[in-house]
């Protein structure tokens, strides 16, 4: 019988980070190490009833993440999934925008499959790696039958591409989903899972990732934060650029306001910002609290968020705009 395949595809990280000194858990360099380098390095055993194909699509610490980058993940992840064979992808990345890359795909490609984004905090070198751990959990929330969605997996944890969010700047169980709980939990490689696998969200486009393809740039989308003394300055400088002749993905499309607690902005900021939205700017509230949602009261003018994070209102906004 045909094995059916797991398909890993790289992108960097801590993951596949290397230092000098096995002790050093922060003073590495990220994406060093292939995604191929990083399976070779599991034990045998790993997802023996499929067959493992790698591939490298980027090699980058996340902080750097592009549109090019996430344009070519999703292609790649669009054929593969399309192939009858393929059970499900694991994508190997960078914690620090992993949630960011997971709601781009999870808006895009909805999938039906499993698509399982893992990565780690300390470096492969490290003698307390946690990426090959992360890695056997990945594969064993892939191999599922009837998984589906995208989704991360780290400290045993698997987290919705909704929900999940980076919490912690250095302990190994550094995600979240806030509110709304995890997904489930990998225990000795079997999958609990305590609720039910995402759906692909209600609006999808369906020719989002032609979209996607097709598009030289992409609309530019500022994240700003309202704070003690926000004055809006920044929003009149982006306008002013906007106004003149610079090329169309300098020109400012839409602006992701993160306000304090139930979205609320500095005056001076929120006035800077109906000036932006009166020149065509959508302008959209997000809160920077990290749990809870904006809640809409009579006599907001400006729309707000649906519970997404500021990062993750801002892929949703540019995936509007385009
Ligand atoms: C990165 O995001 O690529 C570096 C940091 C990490 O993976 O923890």
């Amino acid at each position: 019988m045909v094995r059916k395949k797991i398909v890993v595809l790289g992108t960097g990280g801590t993951i596949a980070g290397t230092a000098a000194d096995p002790g050093d858990g922060i003073g590495y360099t990220a994406a060093q190490l292939g995604v191929a380098q990083l399976l070779q390095a599991l034990p045998g055993q790993a997802a023996s009833s499929f067959e493992l194909v790698t591939e490298q699509v980027a090699q980058l610490d996340s902080k750097d993440m592009s549109f090019q980058v996430w344009r070519q993940l999703a292609l790649r992840c669009a054929h593969w999934l399309a192939q009858q064979d393929v059970q499900g992808l694991v994508i190997t990345h960078g914690t620090d925008t992993l949630e960011e890359t997971a709601y781009f795909l999870h808006a895009v490609l909805g999938p039906d499959k499993p698509v399982v984004l893992t990565c780690a905090m300390r470096p492969a070198t490290s003698v307390h790696a946690d990426g090959p751990q992360n890695m056997l959990d990945a594969l064993a929330v892939a191999s599922l039958p009837g998984a589906q969605g995208v989704v991360a997996v780290c400290a045993g944890t698997v987290h919705g591409a909704t929900d999940v969010q980076k919490i912690h700047t250095y302990r190994l169980d550094a995600f979240s989903s806030g509110d709304a709980g995890p997904l489930g939990f990998v225990e000795e490689g079997v999958v609990r899972l305590v609720k039910q696998w995402p759906e692909p969200p209600a609006n999808i486009c369906l020719t989002a990732i032609e979209k996607v393809a097709n598009s030289a740039f992409w609309p530019r989308v500022e994240i700003l934060m309202s704070y003690a003394g926000a004055d809006g300055l920044v929003v009149d400088a982006l306008l002013a650029q906007s106004a003149s002749d610079s090329p169309g993905d300098l020109r400012l499309k839409g602006l992701v306001l993160a306000g304090t607690g139930n979205g609320s902005l500095h005056a001076t900021l929120e006035a800077a910002a109906s000036r932006a939205q009166q020149a065509g700017v959508r302008v959209v509230r997000a809160s920077r609290c990290c749990e809870g949602r904006v809640l809409m009261k009579p006599g907001d003018s400006l729309e707000h968020t649906r519970g997404l994070s500021p990062v993750k209102a801002r892929v949703a906004l540019m995936l509007d705009l385009l």
